[in-house]
């Protein structure tokens, strides 16, 4: 009851800070509505729920010999463990460690920005002394008005950080034409001037208290199966998709935080839009100093159920066409078989536990089947509540713009795929409520 009452306070005053926000425009991709695509890489999909069929879904609470884990103990101890090994080997890889030749150079020192309100860094991580070898070019802004160590909000991009905010003084930097990619021929070129793909909000975040971080996902692998030889892959003998080497990423972005006293690297919530919303659900999942998570749309291969038969596929996401080189070779087993995988996303759900999340989806986003996204959520609260948080407290899927915001949270803007500016007060909402920034 107190529950309900404080939503509606909350929708109230999200509906009040959506009209005063300047968010950016709605991303091209969520401004229409796309009809489904019936066959994708001459497989079909599934749009009609009646279709779906019956599934069973491994208990999170059960460990592979049998036994109920009861206790938080057990979890982390036992079940947990388990289920890390599990996605590692079927589904994303084995990620290396943090790099012995690791180091930052923090090249622009601290610069104010943005008209005043904003510190601007950037920092370049370097992980050999080798030649060769990516390096990631990373962009952090801390509100100027900061007087303490600032909680952060790190997203990782689609574009170069000069794409992702607007500021002249950002360093020019190079990117993949992932289009025209071929294996021993590829070279940067330069990052084009139109915005990236959901560009961040950022007004709103220094507005809250939060510091701003952003990369280029391409800075760790090239987003093409013939980039390879480019990414960070190439250079460890692991095998491990290019999801799990952007979550390495943000992994290392996160060392970094470690090092600056300007940023509470203790708070630090995670960000990412579709595939890269995969990435931030692994990131978050396999590394526990990421304090938060919002994995938008992130769909099959996230935190959508694969044993549920809607959208997209585990068959499309392994069509030798597509995006095979995202995961393990192993995942490629699933294809078509999706009952026969023991992991599903309530597995990586209740990795995350007992961490905030935050699933934001979209209603007429049929290919990443939000439902199946909420269903997960749902499947994964066990967890939440044997660690002492709140999962989402119901199994009826919320209509669009019902968000529920609780440890466990999950919301649905009324649009396709992406972020629209709706979003931006769930999100800063969130954050508040779980990172206290000082404001
Ligand atoms: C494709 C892919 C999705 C992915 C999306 C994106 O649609 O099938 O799995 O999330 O691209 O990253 O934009």
């Amino acid at each position: 009851m107190v529950k309900k009452v404080w939503l509606a306070i909350f929708l109230a005053a999200a509906a009040t800070l959506a009209a005063q926000v300047t968010a950016p425009e709605p991303t091209p991709a969520a401004q229409g509505v796309k009809p489904p695509t019936p066959v994708v890489a001459g497989i079909p999909a599934n749009y009609d729920e009646a279709k779906v069929g019956s599934y069973t879904l491994a208990d999170p609470l059960l460990l592979n010999n049998g036994q109920r884990v009861r206790d938080a103990k057990t979890w982390y101890a036992k079940r947990r463990p388990e289920l890390l090994q599990m996605f590692e080997q079927l589904q994303y890889g084995h990620s290396p460690a943090r790099p012995a030749g690791e180091r930052f150079e923090v090249v622009d020192k601290g610069t104010p920005a943005l008209g005043g309100k904003a510190i601007r860094k950037q920092v370049r991580i370097y992980f050999s002394r080798e030649p060769g070898w990516p390096v990631i070019d990373v962009l952090i802004y801390l509100p100027a008005a900061a007087k303490k160590p600032v909680p952060m909000f790190l997203s990782i991009s689609f574009g170069a950080n000069s794409t992702a905010v607007k500021d002249p003084g950002i360093l020019a930097r190079t990117v993949w034409d992932v289009k025209k990619m071929s294996p021993g021929k590829n070279e940067r070129i330069p990052a084009p001037t139109t915005p990236s793909f959901a560009p961040i909000n950022i007004d709103a975040l220094l507005d809250a208290g939060f510091g701003v971080a952003t990369f280029y996902y391409g800075d760790v692998d090239p987003d093409s199966a013939n980039g390879f030889a480019e990414g960070i892959r190439a250079h460890y003998s692991e095998d491990w998709g290019s999801v799990a080497a952007w979550a390495w990423g943000m992994s290392r972005v996160q060392d970094y935080f470690e090092t600056d006293s300007s940023v509470d690297a203790k708070r630090v919530a995670i960000h990412g839009v579709s595939r890269l919303g995969k990435a931030v659900m692994w990131a978050g999942a396999s590394d526990t100093r990421f304090a938060a998570v919002i994995a938008s749309c992130s769909g099959e291969g996230g935190a959508a159920l694969s044993h549920r038969d809607y959208g997209e596929t585990i068959a499309h996401l392994m069509a030798p066409s597509r995006y095979p080189y995202w995961f393990t070779k192993n995942y490629a087993q699933f294809a078509g078989y999706p009952d026969k995988a023991p992991m599903d996303a309530h597995l990586l759900i209740a990795l995350i536990a007992p961490r905030p999340l935050l699933l934001q989806t979209g209603s007429t986003d049929y290919w990443s089947d939000p439902k199946g996204e909420f269903l997960a959520a749902v499947a994964a609260g066990p967890v939440y509540q044997l660690l002492g948080k709140d999962a989402l407290d119901t199994t009826t899927w919320p209509a669009a713009q019902q968000p529920i915001l609780h440890d466990l949270a999950y919301s649905m803007h009324d649009g396709g795929h992406g972020i629209v500016a709706w979003d931006w007060p769930i999100y800063i909402e969130f954050l508040r409520m779980h990172l206290h920034p000082e404001m």
